[in-house]
C-alpha cells in the first residue's frame, strides 16, 4: 500500500520537525482550500514551496478549489508528482491538460456524492483516481465506508479498459479502516491525523503500509 501522509494536521509552528518525521512514507499529501470550493481554507503557495524545499519524498498535490487552471502552475514545483483536481471544479479538462503539458501526472478526484460514472470520460489518460471518504474540507473526520463501491467498480473499469491509474482514498484512514481500503482494491492511501496525532508517525506509517 502506498501511503501518503496529509500535512493538514501537522503542527505547522515546527514543520521542519513534521516533514521529517514522514519521510519513510511514499508522499507528502498537500491539502490545498480555496474557502470557497470547500468551507475552509488551508495554506498555499507559499508553505507549499517551503514543503518542496523540507522534503525528500515527493509531493501529492489534492487541489480543493473551484478554479484550478488558476493555481497549477503554483503547485507544479521540482518534487510535485502528482496534481489533483476535482470533477466538480471548473475547466478539468483543461486543468488536466495543463498538468499533464508540465510534465506532472495527472489526478481527477470524486466527493461523497458524485459518482464514478462522472469521471469515465476522463480515465483514459489519467494516471490516479482520488475517491473522497469524508465530504473534502476538514481532517479528523469518519470514513464513510460505503464509498468502497466506487473503489470497487474503479478496479472493475481498469480491468475492462486495460487502463494503468492508481486508486487513492483520502479521509478517515487509519489502522481500523486500512483493511477495507486493500480488500477493496485501494493502491495508495492519505491519512492525516491517523499519522500525525500517533505517538510515533512511522509506526504509523508502517502499519498502513
Ligand atoms: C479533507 C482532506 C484530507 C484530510 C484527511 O478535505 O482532503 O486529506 O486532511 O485527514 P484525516 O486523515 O484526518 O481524515
Ligand atoms: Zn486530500
Amino acid at each position: 500500500m502506498l501511503v501518503a501522509p496529509s500535512i493538514l494536521t501537522a503542527n505547522f509552528t515546527k514543520l521542519n520537525e513534521e516533514i521529517d518525521k514522514i519521510q519513510t512514507a511514499d508522499y507528502v499529501h498537500l491539502d490545498i482550500m480555496d474557502g470557497h470550493f470547500v468551507p475552509n481554507i488551508s495554506f498555499g503557495p507559499h508553505i507549499t514551496r517551503s514543503i518542496n524545499h523540507l522534503s525528500h519524498i515527493p509531493l501529492d498535490v489534492h487541489l480543493m478549489v473551484t478554479d484550478p487552471l488558476y493555481w497549477i502552475d503554483q503547485f507544479a514545483l521540482d518534487k510535485t508528482e502528482y496534481i489533483t483536481i476535482h470533477v466538480e471544479a471548473n475547466d478539468a479538462e483543461e486543468a488536466l491538460k495543463k498538468i499533464r503539458d508540465k510534465g506532472i501526472k495527472t489526478g481527477i478526484s470524486i466527493k461523497p456524492n458524485t459518482k464514478v460514472y462522472d469521471i469515465v470520460p476522463f480515465l483514459n489518460d489519467i494516471d490516479l483516481v482520488l475517491v473522497m471518504t469524508v465530504e473534502p474540507g476538514f481532517g479528523g473526520q469518519s470514513f464513510m465506508a460505503d464509498m468502497m463501491e466506487k473503489v470497487k467498480e474503479l478496479v472493475e473499469l481498469r480491468k475492462q479498459k486495460k487502463l494503468h491509474f492508481i486508486i487513492e482514498v483520502d479521509g478517515g484512514i487509519s489502522n481500523q479502516t486500512i483493511d477495507i481500503c486493500k480488500d477493496s482494491g485501494v493502491d495508495m492511501v492519505v491519512a492525516g491525523s491517523y499519522v500525525f496525532n500517533h505517538k510515533s508517525p512511522k509506526e504509523a506509517i508502517e502499519s498502513l503500509k
